[in-house]
């Protein structure tokens, strides 16, 4: 087993350290490549997706990403700024379906910022298509404006578009995560408006037909937003596109208390996986020590069950951070009155000390 180690940029570095250090609690057998992406490499190599980066990360069983961007390259042309990275390494190794799960972990029910019956106990999976929509779409540019509202004017232009097979196999994949849960999929769309979603509407439609015991609802992504903060708890499985897919996955972060415990899993027809925190490199907070090495750390759990075939041992990851939630440690994001304030290092020392104690005691 390889695995691609990619830190980036800003808190990257802070929180795949504490997630190697997890994975290496378990005493597996893996090897372990790293390599840089983001702004640091075009620091470096002058490109945020160098060939030898993305060649380690085709190569590799599974990626363990941190995080990329720092304010500081805003003014970059788009295709050397740290988001092409992650861009590229979806794109390239087609990693086009994107689990996000948001669980709200009973010791943290207070941490959000909606009322704890709102979310105690939620459970819910989106599955976002992360290789087509207005994200890729061709074409895109600037241009003058031929006709519009101001002929003439100089304009900026993306396509939104999704092809038959894309929606197929993300309505596939969703249909059957649920029916690995509770046999309830929203697909999100904007039908009364976009043509492209309600093409994307009758695909999983028709797709949904081949899933008899799961059942499908659609609901247009405006009233998904609202509905994800007023009823939550209604959702299993949400499968959407792209864009609607990143906004309403930050949106229900809030819902677990906070994005610091977001982890994601992206992967590709041959469950090849990358597999990274839903949040970013938060260069405000960046070599503070004080960022949540959670999200990252049960990024690594997916990666073990997704992409490495090790369910147990994700499995004692998972126990592991419950177990240090339920003794009352908490970096700053999570924190609340009556809880230890902890730190990106002495969050990672207790989860691998949960581990080491339950190899020990079997
Ligand atoms: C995410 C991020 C990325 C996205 C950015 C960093 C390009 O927001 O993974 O949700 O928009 O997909
Ligand atoms: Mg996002």
């Amino acid at each position: 087993m390889k695995i691609a180690v990619l830190p980036g940029d800003g808190i990257g570095t802070e929180i795949v350290a504490e997630a190697l250090r997890v994975l290496e609690a378990l005493d597996l057998s893996f090897e372990t490549e790293t390599a840089l992406v983001g702004g640091a490499a075009y620091e470096a190599h002058g490109h945020p997706l160098p060939e030898s980066t993305l060649k380690l990360a085709k190569e590799a069983d599974a990626v363990l990403f941190g995080a990329v961007g720092d304010w500081k390259y805003d003014k970059l042309e788009r295709s050397l700024r740290p988001e092409q990275a992650i861009l590229g390494l979806r794109k390239n190794l087609g990693l086009f379906a994107n689990f996000r799960p948001a669980i709200c972990y009973e010791q943290l029910v207070d941490a959000s910022s909606l009322k704890p019956e709102l979310i105690a106990g939620l459970d819910i999976l989106i599955i976002r298509e992360l290789t087509g929509d207005i994200y890729f779409g061709q074409p895109r540019g600037r241009r003058t404006a031929v006709d519009g509202h101001f002929p003439g004017a100089d304009e900026a232009f993306d396509t939104m578009r999704y092809s038959r097979p894309e929606v197929e196999r993300i309505a596939h994949v969703a249909f059957q995560a649920a029916r690995k849960r509770n046999k309830r999929v929203t697909s999100v769309d904007k039908a009364n408006v976009l043509e492209t979603f309600q093409f994307w509407k009758d695909i999983v439609t028709e797709v949904g037909k081949e899933y008899p015991d799961v059942e499908l609802d659609h609901m247009y992504v405006d009233n998904a937003a609202m509905q994800l903060v007023k009823a939550p708890k209604k959702f299993d499985v949400v499968v959407t596109g792209n864009m609607f897919g990143d906004i309403l996955s930050d949106e229900a972060a809030m819902l677990t208390g906070s994005i610091g415990m977001l982890p994601s899993a992206s992967l590709n027809s041959s469950n090849q996986g990358l597999y990274e925190p839903s949040h970013g490199s938060a260069p405000d907070i960046a070599g503070k020590g004080v960022a949540n090495p959670l999200a990252t750390i049960l990024s690594a759990a997916m990666m073990l069950r997704f992409s490495l075939n090790q369910p147990e041992a994700a499995d004692r990851i998972e126990s592991a951070v419950k177990h240090v939630l339920a003794q009352g440690l908490r970096t700053a994001d999570i924190w609340s009155a009556g809880t230890t304030k902890v730190g990106t290092r002495e969050m990672g020392d207790a989860v691998v000390a949960a581990i080491t104690k339950k190899t020990i005691t079997g």
